[in-house]
């Protein structure tokens, strides 16, 4: 397996860690005020991540390292930063100080999935050739 795969894997398993624990939280203290940043968590984190480091397995042989790292920085950051910012936000009375920085970690959220996407047509160009 490529390094960047276990890279991606092993922060989906970290974000999938805490995602649990702060399930189990919000479920045992009865408070589900920050849902949605669990919520999302769990998909960009866990499901997301997970989805980028299977591609960069099954294509090893052609992929570019440079892609395939930039997409793991870049959605990582972006998980850094939207995941307590958008928890704040929900946590603080929807407070619109938090939105600037949830603002930074959805553009970089996006920024990632758009290297990703270059990653799957390069291998889509490769593929018809
Ligand atoms: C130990 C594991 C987990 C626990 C204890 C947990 C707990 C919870 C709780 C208590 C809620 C709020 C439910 C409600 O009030 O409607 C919730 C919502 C949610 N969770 Fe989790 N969760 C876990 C894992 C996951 C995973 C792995 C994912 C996705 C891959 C996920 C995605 C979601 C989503 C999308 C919602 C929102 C559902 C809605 O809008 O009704 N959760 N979770």
């Amino acid at each position: 397996m490529p390094r960047v795969s276990a890279a991606f894997f092993f922060t989906a398993a970290m974000c999938l860690l805490v995602g649990m624990l702060w399930g189990i939280h919000m479920g045992a203290s009865e408070n589900m005020t920050t849902m949605p940043a669990h919520a999302h968590l769990n998909l960009l984190g866990w499901v997301t991540l997970s989805i980028y480091g299977t591609f960069y397995a099954l294509t090893r042989a052609s992929l570019s390292q440079k892609l395939a790292w930039a997409n793991y920085i870049i959605s990582t950051l972006g998980i850094v930063i939207l995941i307590p910012s958008l928890a704040l936000f929900l946590s603080h009375g929807n407070d619109p100080a938090y939105i600037p920085v949830m603002g930074v970690g959805e553009v970089l959220s996006v920024i990632g999935l758009l290297v990703f996407a270059v990653s799957a047509a390069r291998e889509l160009k490769r593929a018809a050739a």
